[in-house]
Parts: C-alpha cells; sequence; structure tokens
C-alpha cells in the first residue's frame, strides 16, 4: 500500500506492525556526551551505542526482524557443509532474481572483495553510476580505477527528480570508446544510490545502461543492497510500473544483469551476503574464492540462523506493506526540515535523511570536514548518532591532499521498522535546533588518520572550543539534564 489516508488531518506515514519486544534507550546529559565524544575522537563510528539515544548511523544489520523471521531461525539447518538452511535460501534467491547459482559470503564488501578479484586487473576500469566506499576500495586496492557516471541531474541537492541514481548513458558510451571495452573489468549499477542520498535508479536507465554494456560484452552487475527502497520508488515513480508487483519488477530488473549481489545486512533485514551468479562458468571460477576468504561454500560466514531469517526477510522485501515503512519515514523526515528551512536532499531517497552540509556550515573549509562537523554536532545536540558521508569519507589523493567529495551530507538513516514517528519528530526537532545554532559549529582535525576507510577508525579534534560553546548553549534552552 502507498498511504494510508486520512480524513481530517494532514496525514502522516503510518506503520504495518507492531512493537513485540522492545529495547531501553537512555539519553545521557549533554556535557557526558560531550566526554563521550571526545573519548570517540569526534568519529561516530566510535562512540558506544548504550551512549546513544537515536542511533541513525546506518540501516545496515540492524533492522528489526519480524516474528516469522525469528521464529525461522529454529528452523536452521547446522552443518559445515551441505546445510539445508542453504538449498532453501539458494531455492528463495534463484525464484525472486532468476538466477541459479549462489555464492553466501558474510556481508557485502566481501562480495565486493571477491567480485573485484575475479574481474579487476591493474589498470582497468569499472564504470558505475556512483561508487560505494567499499566498492570503490576493492577495485582501487587491485589497481582498478573507478568511473563514476551518474547524471550531472543526480548531484543537485535540491531536485524534484525521481530518479536522480540515473546513470549518464552518453557518458557510459564515451567511457567505453576511450578506455576500449577490454579494459573495462564490469559495469556496477547501484540501487539505491547510496552516497548520493539513497537516490533510486530507474528500470529504464538501468535497462539501456546494460544494454550498451551487452554490446560490448561487458559484465553487468547490480548492486541490490539497496534494491528494497529502489523497488518501491520504481512502483510509486516510474511511468507505466504502478500495475506491476514488486516481484515482477525485481525480476526485469534482475534479468538485466549477469550479477547481482548484495549485503544482506539491508536487503533481506539480517546479516549477510550473497553473489547470484547466472552462467555457471562464472560462477565456478569465483566459487574458489569462498572457501578461501569466507567459509565453506553452503554458508559463506553467515550464521545458518540467519539465512533462515533472510530466506523469510527476501520474501517480506516482496511485501510492499513492509519496504513502504522506510521511505515513507525518511519522506516525512525530509519534507518538515525542507519546510523548516532545513537545506536538504530532496527528494527523499531511501536509506535515510539528507543534510546537506556544505549549505548548512558553510562557514566550515572542506579541509575541516563540514559534514563530519555537523554530525559530531549532531550527538552533542540530542544524542543523535547520524554518519559523515563526505570529504572525511574519501581518500586522499595520491599526493596527500584531500580529495574534496562531490556531495558533503549527513545521513540520517533509518533502519527499517526500528523508530517510531514520535522519535521522527524529536529527530525534526532537535536538527532544527542545531540549524539555527549552526554558527556555533566549527572545523575537525585528524590526530589519528588511517590510510584505508579512515572514515570507520580515524580520531580527530575540534579546532577550538566550539564544542564546549554548544553544549553550553544547548543546555541553555534544554536544561542539565537532557
Ligand atoms: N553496497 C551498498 C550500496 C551499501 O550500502 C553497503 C553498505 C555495501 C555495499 C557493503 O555492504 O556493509 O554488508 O559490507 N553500506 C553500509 C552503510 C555500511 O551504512 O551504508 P556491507
Amino acid at each position: 500500500m502507498a498511504e494510508i489516508k486520512f480524513y481530517n488531518r494532514e496525514p502522516v506515514p503510518v506503520e504495518m506492525h507492531k512493537v513485540k519486544i522492545v529495547q531501553k534507550l537512555s539519553l545521557l546529559p549533554a556535557r557526558e556526551r560531550l566526554n563521550k565524544l571526545r573519548e570517540a575522537g569526534f568519529n561516530t563510528f566510535m562512540l558506544h551505542n548504550g551512549d546513544i539515544f537515536m542511533d541513525m548511523l546506518t540501516d545496515s544489520g540492524v533492522n528489526a526482524m519480524s516474528d516469522n523471521m525469528q521464529s525461522a531461525m529454529l528452523r536452521a539447518d547446522d552443518a559445515y557443509a551441505g546445510s539445508e538452511t542453504f538449498y532453501r535460501m539458494n531455492e528463495k534467491l534463484t525464484g525472486i532474481f532468476g538466477m541459479k547459482y549462489l555464492l553466501p559470503t558474510h556481508q557485502g564488501r566481501a562480495c565486493e572483495h571477491i567480485i573485484a578479484q575475479h574481474f579487476v586487473k591493474p589498470g582497468s576500469c569499472v564504470i558505475m553510476n556512483y561508487h560505494f566506499t567499499t566498492s570503490k576500495a576493492h577495485v582501487t586496492r587491485l589497481g582498478g580505477r573507478v568511473e563514476e557516471l551518474v547524471k550531472d541531474e543526480g548531484l543537485v541537492v535540491k531536485s524534484n527528480l525521481p530518479f536522480k541514481g540515473n546513470i549518464d548513458l552518453d557518458k557510459v558510451k564515451a567511457c567505453i570508446e576511450k578506455e576500449g571495452a577490454e579494459n573495462i573489468a564490469y559495469m556496477r549499477l547501484e540501487a539505491g544510490t547510496n552516497l548520493i542520498g539513497g537516490q533510486p535508479i530507474s528500470y529504464e536507465n538501468m535497462k539501456e545502461a546494460t544494454d550498451i554494456a551487452k554490446q560490448h560484452g561487458i559484465v553487468t552487475v547490480l548492486d541490490a543492497s539497496l534494491l528494497q527502497d529502489n523497488l518501491y520508488f520504481i512502483k510509486t515513480r516510474e511511468a507505466g510500473m504502478q500495475d506491476k508487483s514488486i516481484r515482477e519488477i525485481t525480476r526485469m530488473i534482475a534479468d538485466l544483469f549477469d550479477i547481482v549481489y548484495f549485503s544482506a545486512r539491508k536487503f533481506g533485514f539480517g546479516r549477510g551476503g550473497g553473489i547470484m551468479v547466472r552462467d555457471e562458468e562464472m560462477f565456478h571460477a569465483m566459487e574458489d574464492y569462498i572457501t578461501m576468504f569466507e567459509g565453506f561454500l553452503t554458508y559463506g560466514g553467515m550464521s545458518v540462523k540467519e539465512m533462515e531469517a533472510l530466506i523469510i526477510g527476501f520474501e517480506e522485501t516482496m511485501d510492499m506493506d513492509i519496504i513502504s515503512q522506510g521511505p515513507q519515514f525518511i519522506n516525512h523526515c525530509v519534507t518538515e526540515l525542507d519546510k523548516l528551512g532545513v537545506p536538504m536532499v530532496t527528494p527523499g531517497g531511501g536509506l535515510g535523511a539528507h543534510i546537506d552540509a556544505r549549505q548548512v556550515v558553510d562557514h566550515i573549509p572542506a579541509e575541516q570536514y563540514p559534514a563530519g562537523s555537523l554530525v559530531a554536532a549532531l550527538y552533542l545536540c540530542g544524542g543523535i548518532r547520524g554518519m559523515e558521508r563526505g570529504t572525511l569519507s574519501e581518500e586522499r589523493n595520491p599526493d596527500g591532499t584531500e580529495h574534496i567529495a562531490s556531495v558533503e551530507m549527513v545521513r540520517l538513516a533509518f533502519p527499517r521498522r526500528v523508530f517510531t514517528l514520535s522519535q521522527t519528530e524529536y529527530v525534526i526537532d532537535r536538527v532544527k535546533w542545531l540549524y539555527d545554532h549552526r554558527h556555533l559549529i566549527g572545523g575537525l582535525k585528524f590526530v589519528h588518520e588511517p590510510k584505508t576507510l579512515r572514515f570507520f577508525t580515524g580520531k580527530l579534534e575540534a579546532v577550538s572550543d566550539w564544542p564546549e560553546k554548544l553544549v553550553e548553549a544547548y543546555i541553555a534552552d534544554f536544561g542539565e539534564d537532557q
């Protein structure tokens, strides 16, 4: 169902589930949050979960399971080799994607590792609509290069375009011409394009792009980690798709690709990952990597209990009632904040609500990580943990200079079926407060900077005493205890 209608008031998103198990949250006083943030090196990845009120870091591995998913865990068939659970999972995924072979992995980046390991050679190029941090890191580690060919309009922050994740077909043709098809390891299209705000790609665009790749004999790969949101958007936004079921749309998409891989920490509401392969030879060529890096071929590093839960989770992903919740809550959050004047990435996409940090804290230089500073400030102002998605998440250029990200955002992820609308209203309120006090926010600098994926474990400090001043302003408005 796209949306529940209301009789006498503005509609709000309504959950198509009820709560059965809860986890208590605590809200630390603001000054304590400042201490915790300092200990975490102003990096929200390094905070302890118990010190967080609203954990909106990610939707990865933190989505609520259904009663059916949990009860399915009891069926798990423990076996090092030949677990019946694996065959059930393979059958379910083959039913959904129409591809015969499943390579199980422990999570999404393991799929990326294996695909890159198989196809990428030094100097080869991988075409993407947009990169994801781990998908790019695996390509560059092997001496390859990523060409991001998303349409320019996809990077425009405020927009009403329905499919900002679309790849630019002219750029694709020019890239193939320039690089030579034989030097292109594969074309990877990412459903629900993560780093530009969970923005979807249309079926039509996927079809046209993969047609071009096929004409040149280039392998086509779909990153389906965020497919569930993308399915919702195709069904609700793309012309001619309203009468098709989610299952039909999924199959139409999968039919375009040689390989479909996913992080099951997102796709399927569980934890794990998998690579679906159409061609037997390609499957066999990659299976050695599973036994070498992941585990035996019938579990690939996943717990069989999680696999059983996923089998139900994949089926739930085919249910429009279930996959509507995320995009509808995100749309509510984005629309309300937009009305309040906060610069948001519009239209609302999947995954989470995205704040355009470059506009909010335009007084912070790019080298002092505007989005990193804003996300740190948001934890101080309400115990809300978001994620930096900007320059801090990039790797430095080979000469050591900063690679300034094309988009500089704070992401407030909405794990599916986890937060209520009142919690969402709290977040809207605190973001607005912070926006109104944005002049108090200052920059950050590294004190420990890892070479690869530095945003995960790097430690930073504030360039001035701005965090103390911000906390005092917050206390003046909300009191000492929150
Ligand atoms: N592809 C996409 C589109 C993703 O969003 C992610 C993970 C991965 C691949 C890697 O999967 O984490 O299971 O290894 N995204 C998480 C996030 C980390 O928070 O957006 P993984």
